[in-house]
């Protein structure tokens, strides 16, 4: 884990959601240079870096209401969880928690990730962290690994994970990615798997955040689900895009440079060449004009 002594070089990269100014450290956590509001941070490594206010949608014709609502709904009960430490199980997505089937897609698509990252240094954040199924691993990769959420128990999960695999260069903010708490053109990688699935105005908002924060010369990974997703014989209802509108939304967010990459997580038989992708694995690259 990080220790203190580490931590102003992780305060150096850090924000106030509010305001944007500089924080400094202090005994009992991270203070804001301008309003002066304290963040607090737990066991030296989990910094609580939450905005003030919660970010306010307004987008309500979007398409797939029923799965955009039921983010927002669930977005508020996240956002408004007091801090704690103790976990109340599995986080989303953990392997522990999901059919072997589900183990088998995560893993592919994990290898999927981790050709588009290539040989990389520096700093990863990864913005949607759930289980940690991507940090966890990237601290082999990365010198350092931000690894944030907005779920507590999510959270604590990984933290515990890290702990027990005595990993030395994870640090934890619980935040909130429609708002990262993180200064403009200070890390090389953002990461955002199986979360942009929320609806337009979440995708567009967390996608501009992830850019922000990427220096000239990173890149974004991101998955997205094509609209061939929800096929008659697959029910798993979220967000989906047609390549049109994926490429728009790209351009949309200010990233010139894409690669994408088919994923078809329901069949490993050749069968899968005919059949539409279930989503592109997508890394896009910050260049010194976007
Ligand atoms: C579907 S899970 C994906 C987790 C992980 N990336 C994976 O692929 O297993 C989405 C994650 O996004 C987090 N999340 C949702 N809205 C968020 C927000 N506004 N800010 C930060 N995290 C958020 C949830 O708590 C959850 O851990
Ligand atoms: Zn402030």
């Amino acid at each position: 884990m990080l220790t203190r002594s580490k931590l102003p070089t992780i305060v150096s990269l850090l924000a106030c959601p509010d305001d944007g100014a500089d924080v400094v450290v202090i005994d009992d956590g991270v203070q804001c240079s301008r309003c002066r509001r304290i963040f607090k941070v737990y066991d030296n490594d989990i910094i609580e870096m939450m905005p003030s206010t919660m970010h306010t949608r307004s987008l309500y014709n979007d398409k797939y209401p029923a799965v955009v609502n039921r983010y927002w709904r669930s977005y508020t009960e996240l956002f408004n969880e007091k801090y704690r430490r103790e976990t109340t199980g599995a986080a989303w997505g953990a392997f522990e928690s999901i059919t072997h089937k589900n183990k088998m897609r995560k893993k592919k698509e994990l290898l999927i990730i981790n050709g588009l990252m290539g040989k990389t240094k520096g700093i990863l954040c990864d913005v949607s962290a759930g289980a940690g199924l991507v940090t966890i691993p990237s601290c082999k990769r990365f010198d350092i690994v931000i690894n944030c959420d907005i779920s507590v128990n999510n959270l604590n999960y990984v933290y515990n994970k890290a702990k027990t695999e005595m990993i030395e260069n994870i640090v934890f903010i619980r935040c909130d990615h429609l708002n990262l708490p993180i200064k403009k053109d200070s890390i090389a990688v953002a990461v955002a798997i199986d979360t942009l699935i929320y609806g337009r105005e979440h995708d567009v908002r967390l996608l501009n955040e992830m850019r922000r924060i990427i220096g000239s010369g990173g890149f974004s990974i991101i998955d997205i689900s094509n609209k061939y997703h929800k096929l008659p014989f697959i029910d798993r209802p979220c967000y989906r895009y047609t390549m049109s509108e994926i490429k728009r939304v790209i351009k949309e967010c200010g990233y010139e440079n894409f690669i994408s990459k088919r994923f078809v997580q329901e069949t490993d038989t050749l069968f899968r060449a005919l059949i539409p992708a279930t989503r592109f694995v997508m890394k896009m690259i910050k260049t010194a004009s976007s």
